[in-house]
């Protein structure tokens, strides 16, 4: 650790070398922090009176931009034995930075800060990476500007955008909002502006999103609750604030880290694993009730109220149906589940995967094209995947991630079973959101190798 002052650069250029090689995968091993946890500790750590003391925060370059950006609207940042320590300043007191502030690739970090500022007094110009800067941010905005906050744009409703936050000349209106899409990153940001907003602000989600800010918010003394209704619709409820007080906070493993380390080893002969101390959230922990389903000799052990322990066993896959109604709490995975899919019996038909075009690549484009230069055999159907699974992927092949971390990730793990070399370009993109991804193999015994 850690981060603040520069880049992980030589990171990158490290992995950029490797490949994974064959082999099986043994011992136990712990994966770096949540990425959703870890970036709203950093942001509430902004607006709370006091100090607020993250441990194990994950180290990886979104966090890095979030915790800049942090310092740049006024907390102060520091690490101190391991620890990140932030000094806040409250609701309501954000500093208009003099510079735009660059958000990297993190649409998480974008995205909530863009609602914070909403919420503020403060006016601020976020822009980001390639990637970053084609991604949708309407679906932002819309609600923001009816909370009162206004934007500047230069690249249609995409960054750079500069935000007038409501509280510049005026005060932040409560709304209700229905939002098109089932997305945790548009009802954070409405959530984080409607704390300054005299009332209650309601936001319907066609499908409940993960909840990580509701329960921080909550953990706060925030008044905010959430209940879901007929066909899964979810309404959450928050009550505008004046004080959050700073609070020490362990950040858990990331289960959407943890499930490539579960399907590595639930497809490589002979594995056998625990992965330790990953975050014991039901709907984070989803896609693992689909690879069980699926066969997968997984267990959970160790069970705390925030944390488990999950055991891994090689295992014959067979493939399941997965319904639209569950793509909202699998959306991070399905590159993954799609690798598991490729060595699973029979047909895995995975529906409601359109938001999977808008993340930090085309995904559902990636899926598809990339298992098929792998040999696989796989069927688009408007937003549906279904793929056949075989018992040999043949590979041979290049896999272009499009700087894309989990489309990168996925494919280094189907490279360690394919029958021939899978090489990879963009894995300096893992920096993203899991650093040590090529060090943790090369601990459960999957020794990397060069590209000649
Ligand atoms: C996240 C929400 C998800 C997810 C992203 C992290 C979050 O995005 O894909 O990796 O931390 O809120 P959407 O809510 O836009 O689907």
């Amino acid at each position: 650790m850690f981060i603040i002052k520069k880049l992980p650069k030589n990171t990158i250029k490290k992995i950029e070398k490797y490949r994974l090689n064959k082999g099986n995968l043994y011992g136990s091993i712990t994966v770096p922090g949540d990425k959703s946890i870890s970036q709203r500790a950093a942001i509430i750590g902004l607006i709370s009176i006091g100090k607020t003391i993250i441990e194990d925060i994950l180290d990886s370059e979104d966090v890095f931009y979030t915790l800049k950006a942090v310092e740049s609207l006024g907390a102060n940042v520091t690490i101190k034995n391991h620890k990140v320590i932030i000094k806040g300043i409250g609701l309501g007191n954000l500093t208009s930075p003099k510079k735009p502030i660059n958000m990297g690739n993190s649409g998480t970090g974008v995205r909530l800060l863009i609602g914070l500022v909403a919420g503020s007094n403060a006016i601020v110009t976020f822009y980001g990476d390639e990637s970053l800067s084609t991604r949708p941010m309407e679906r932002i905005i819309k609600p923001l500007e009816k909370m009162g906050a206004k934007f500047i744009f230069s690249n249609g409703k995409k960054l750079p955008i500069t935000v007038v936050g409501a509280r510049f000349k005026g005060f932040t209106l409560p709304i209700t909002y229905k939002t098109l899409v089932a997305s945790a990153q548009v009802k954070s940001a409405i959530l984080l502006a409607a704390l300054t907003a005299r009332g209650i602000t309601t936001v319907k989600e066609p499908f409940k999103s993960r909840t990580n800010t509701e329960t921080m918010l909550l953990e706060r003394g925030v008044e905010v609750n959430s209940k879901t209704i007929k066909a899964g619709v979810n309404i959450v409820k928050i009550k505008g604030t004046s004080y959050l007080q700073g609070s020490q906070i362990s950040i858990p493993g990331d289960p959407s880290s943890a499930v490539f380390l579960t399907v590595a080893a639930l497809i490589t002969k002979n594995s056998n694993i625990i992965i330790k101390n990953v975050l014991n959230d039901n709907m984070r922990l989803r896609v693992f009730k689909v690879l069980i389903k699926m066969g997968g000799k997984i267990s959970f052990i160790n069970k705390t109220k925030e944390t488990l322990d999950i055991r891994v066993k090689y295992s014959n896959l067979s493939n399941v149906s997965i319904p639209a109604k569950d793509s909202t709490a699998l959306i991070d995975e399905f590159p993954i589940l799609s690798i598991a899919a490729a060595f699973g019996k029979g047909k895995m038909s995975m529906k409601g995967l359109g938001e999977l075009r808008y993340k930090e690549s085309n995904r559902f484009l990636a899926i598809e094209l990339g298992l098929k230069k792998c040999g696989v055999n796989i069927k688009a159907i408007k937003n549906n995947l279904e793929i056949i699974g075989q018992k040999i992927v043949l590979g041979g092949c290049e896999i272009d991630s499009k700087n894309d971390h989990r489309i990168a990730m996925a494919f280094n793990i189907l490279n360690l079973v394919s029958e021939k070399p899978v090489k990879i370009i963009g894995n300096s993109s893992i920096v993203t959101s899991f650093p040590s991804f090529f060090d943790i193999f090369k601990k459960l015994g999957i020794s990397i190798k060069s590209y000649e």
